[in-house]
C-alpha cells in the first residue's frame, strides 16, 4: 500500500522477524495510537565507495534507549541487537541510500492511561527518502516562519526524548508554516528565546561567528547538530551555544537547520526578511559540502561516524 509520499519497500522488521511491509500492522487501540506512547528515531544511511553506511548509528541507538528509558520502557532489544537489526534492513530491502525508523512503542492492551501493562513492540523500517525540505532547498535554501506555538516547557513534556505525541507540537508548527506559504518553521522556547526547527536545530552566523540556541530544555540534542559543531571546529570555525532572541534571526548574515532529515539546509529568510542576501552563505556552504563528504565517505570520517551495513 502506497501513502502519501512514502514509498515501500519489502520489509519491515518487527518484534524479532522480517515481515512484509503491508502486514506490519498494530491495533487501533495500541496504546501508542491512543496516546502517542511511542519513542522512535532517524537515522540516514548512505551510499559510499566502500558500500552503504549509516550515519552516527551507535548515537541513534543510545538516544532511543534513552527515549525508552525516559517513558519507562524496556525493549526486548539491547543496543546490539538493535544495531544490527538497523544494518540488515537496509541490506534485505537492497537500498544503498536510505532512511532508517526504529520506533519501540506501548502495543495493545490498555483502555486508559495506565500504559504500563501494554507489551513494548518494537519495529524497524526503512524507506528512501530524499532531501527532506524540498528540491533545491540543499541549494537554495528554506523560507521559514518563526511559528506561532511555542515548545513545550521544561518539565513537561522530555524534549530530549523523541516520543511521538511530542510530535503533534511540531506538527502543528509544520502546518501553520505550510498553510502561510513557508517551508518550514522556527519555534520559540516559552521564555521567548529561539529554540529549534519543527524537527531541525538551528545555526545563525553572524561576522564569521556561528551560534546555536542553547540546549535549555525545550529542543532534541540533535545529533546532527552535535557532529556539526565537530565539523566547524575541524575547519577552524569556534562554535558557540548560547540563549538567542528572536531578533537575532533577522539580523543573521547566514542561517541554517541541521538534522537527520534535513541534513544541511540554508535559510533564506525568515518572516520574508532575507538572511543576508537571501541566498546560503559562504560558511553555510561549507559546512554543508563537509557534512555531505563525511556521510559518503569522500575523507576519512576522523570521528568515526560511519557503520558499513556491510562491517
Ligand atoms: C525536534 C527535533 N529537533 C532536532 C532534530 C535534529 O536531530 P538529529 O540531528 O539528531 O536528527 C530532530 C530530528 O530528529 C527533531 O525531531
Amino acid at each position: 500500500m502506497a501513502a502519501a509520499g512514502l514509498q515501500a519497500v519489502e520489509w519491515i522488521w518487527r518484534d524479532g522477524e522480517f515481515v512484509p511491509w503491508d502486514d506490519a500492522k498494530l491495533h487501533i487501540l495500541a496504546t501508542a495510537v491512543q496516546f502517542g506512547t511511542s519513542v522512535f528515531e532517524g537515522m540516514r544511511c548512505y551510499n559510499t565507495p566502500k558500500g552503504p553506511a549509516i550515519f552516527r548509528l551507535d548515537t541513534h541507538i543510545r538516544r532511543l534507549l534513552d527515549s525508552a528509558k525516559i517513558y519507562r520502557m524496556v525493549p526486548e532489544y539491547d543496543a546490539d541487537n538493535l544495531s544490527a537489526v538497523a544494518k540488515e534492513i537496509v541490506v534485505k530491502n537492497g537500498l544503498k541510500d536510505c532512511y532508517i525508523r526504529p520506533m519501540i512503542l506501548r502495543g495493545y492492551g490498555a483502555p486508559g492511561l495506565n500504559p504500563l501493562n501494554s507489551p513494548i513492540r518494537t519495529f524497524v523500517a526503512t524507506w528512501a527518502w530524499g532531501a527532506y525540505l524540498g528540491e533545491g532547498a540543499l541549494s537554495g535554501g528554506v523560507d521559514v516562519c518563526v511559528t506561532s506555538w511555542q515548545r513545550a516547557t521544561p518539565n513537561t513534556f522530555p524534549a530530549r526524548a523523541k516520543a511521538g505525541g511530542q510530535y503533534v507540537n511540531a506538527q502543528l508548527m509544520k502546518m501553520e508554516a505550510i498553510t502561510n506559504g513557508y517551508t518550514d518553521a522556527i519555534a520559540l522556547s516559552p521564555s521567548g528565546l529561539v529554540s529549534e526547527g519543527t524537527g531541525m536545530n538551528l545555526f545563525l552566523i553572524r561576522e564569521g561567528e556561528i551560534v546555536t540556541p542553547v540546549l535549555d530544555g525545550t529542543s532534541l540534542v540533535g545529533i546532527t547538530r552535535g557532529a556539526v559543531i565537530q565539523m566547524a571546529k575541524d575547519l577552524g570555525y569556534e562554535v558557540r551555544s548560547e540563549p538567542v532572541p528572536r531578533e537575532s534571526l533577522y539580523t543573521a548574515d547566514e542561517m541554517f537547520f541541521t538534522g537527520t532529515a534535513a541534513e544541511v539546509t540554508p535559510i533564506r529568510s525568515v518572516d520574508r526578511i532575507p538572511v543576508g542576501d537571501g541566498k546560503a552563505g559562504p560558511i553555510t556552504l561549507a559546512l554543508q559540502k563537509r557534512y555531505m563528504e563525511t556521510v559518503k565517505h569522500e575523507n576519512d570520517d576522523p570521528h568515526g561516524y560511519l557503520t558499513f551495513v556491510n562491517g
